[in-house]
């Protein structure tokens, strides 16, 4: 085929996945060059491409093998022979796919895909949490480094969170749950426990999710009757109390599915919303969203340029004893999430 009549074929393929909406045919025309390479590569260096939910659509549909949630990704990481992994997502995200899969390479491809969680607390904070509260299970939010991760006891995801969280509460009285506060605090009151008694918290939160308002909750909800409204478990107590479902971005895709209602009110990261209409184009939404700047700062130039060069600067790389302990936190999740 020459190489016109590729990126004909390309323009299709991309507009049967549900790209047509979202681009003109001159964007479509300069998306398709890029995943067809992009495409062409993965196959001659054993590559597949992990890809966050909030990711561009042209990165989803055009490149992604694996599409999903932070733990949805995290298991299929390990379901593939390919010897290179591009994770498109942040990097807590990478360097967990780089903990399962210590024999293969694992690149993100941006040099800002940091996370306000991840950041807001180190390893050596944890050490003195569990100084402060000795015997007291931590129990980890999966964004955090892979460091926060080896000092935990299990990792959770905002799909099983509540799930592992009652499980601990069977055998424990007091759990350390971090570092999202919010998180944390929508979870107290799930559980039924009191902040700072039986569930210890940690001050840090996502600058995404962290400020939407009820103001513009309750007015769409006198706009539009019959709505239901869904938010991402990272969102504030007061936007988790006037919402019909809080879960993670998996439970969230479940829950609609599930569901017939007249629209779906979406507050969460823009990339949901998106996904979401290509997923269920006869559904309604409107999306009282916000962009993630680590997430979005990955495009499809960046990955092209990270699949031709494989820059080390791009690498993932976690320490083998780090990498150890941290895996032990994981697969504790992935024993108590089933
Ligand atoms: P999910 O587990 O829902 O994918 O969340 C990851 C995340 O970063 C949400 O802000
Ligand atoms: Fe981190 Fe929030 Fe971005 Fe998710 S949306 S990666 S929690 S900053």
């Amino acid at each position: 085929m020459n190489a016109r009549a590729e990126i004909e074929t390309e323009i299709k393929r991309l507009k049967d996945a549900g790209l047509g909406w979202a681009c003109v045919e001159t964007d479509l025309r300069e998306i398709a060059a890029l995943t067809s390479r992009i495409n062409k590569l993965k196959r001659e260096k054993n590559a597949v491409i992990c890809a966050h939910v909030y990711q561009f659509p042209e990165i989803i549909k055009g490149i992604g093998d694996f599409v999903g949630d932070s733990y949805k990704l995290a298991a299929d990481s390990t379901k593939t022979n390919a010897e290179i992994i591009i994770f498109c997502g942040v990097n807590f995200m990478g360097e967990t796919a780089k903990i399962l899969n210590p024999d293969k390479r694992v690149f993100v491809p941006s040099l800002k895909a940091g996370c306000s969680l991840s950041e807001g607390i180190t390893a050596e904070d944890v050490v003195k949490l569990k100084k402060d509260y000795p015997d007291v299970p931590v129990v980890t939010y999966i964004n955090t480094s892979a460091e926060v991760k080896a000092e935990s006891d299990c990792i959770v995801t905002s799909s099983n969170a509540e799930r592992i969280m009652r499980k601990y509460y069977q055998k424990h009285k007091r759990v350390i749950f971090i570092p999202d506060k919010l998180m944390g605090t929508n979870l107290a009151k799930t559980l039924g426990k009191t902040p700072g008694k039986e569930i210890i918290l940690w001050d840090a939160s996502c600058i995404v999710h962290d400020r939407f308002n009820t103001e513009t909750l309750k007015l769409y909800r006198k706009k539009y009757q019959g709505l239901l409204a869904l938010a991402h478990a990272e969102c504030s107590p007061d936007i988790a109390a006037g919402v019909d479902f809080l879960g993670g971005t998996g439970t969230m895709m479940k829950y609609i599915e599930a569901t017939n209602a007249s629209a779906y009110l979406l507050i969460t990261e823009c990339g949901f919303g998106e996904l979401a209409k290509m997923r269920f184009p006869e559904k309604n939404f409107i999306a009282m969203c916000r962009l993630c700047p680590y997430m979005k700062s990955i495009t499809l130039d960046n990955v092209l340029f990270v699949l031709e060069n494989l820059p080390s600067e791009y690498e993932v790389s976690v320490p083998e004893n780090t990498a150890a302990r941290a895996k032990k936190a994981i697969e504790k999740m992935f024993e108590l999430a089933e």
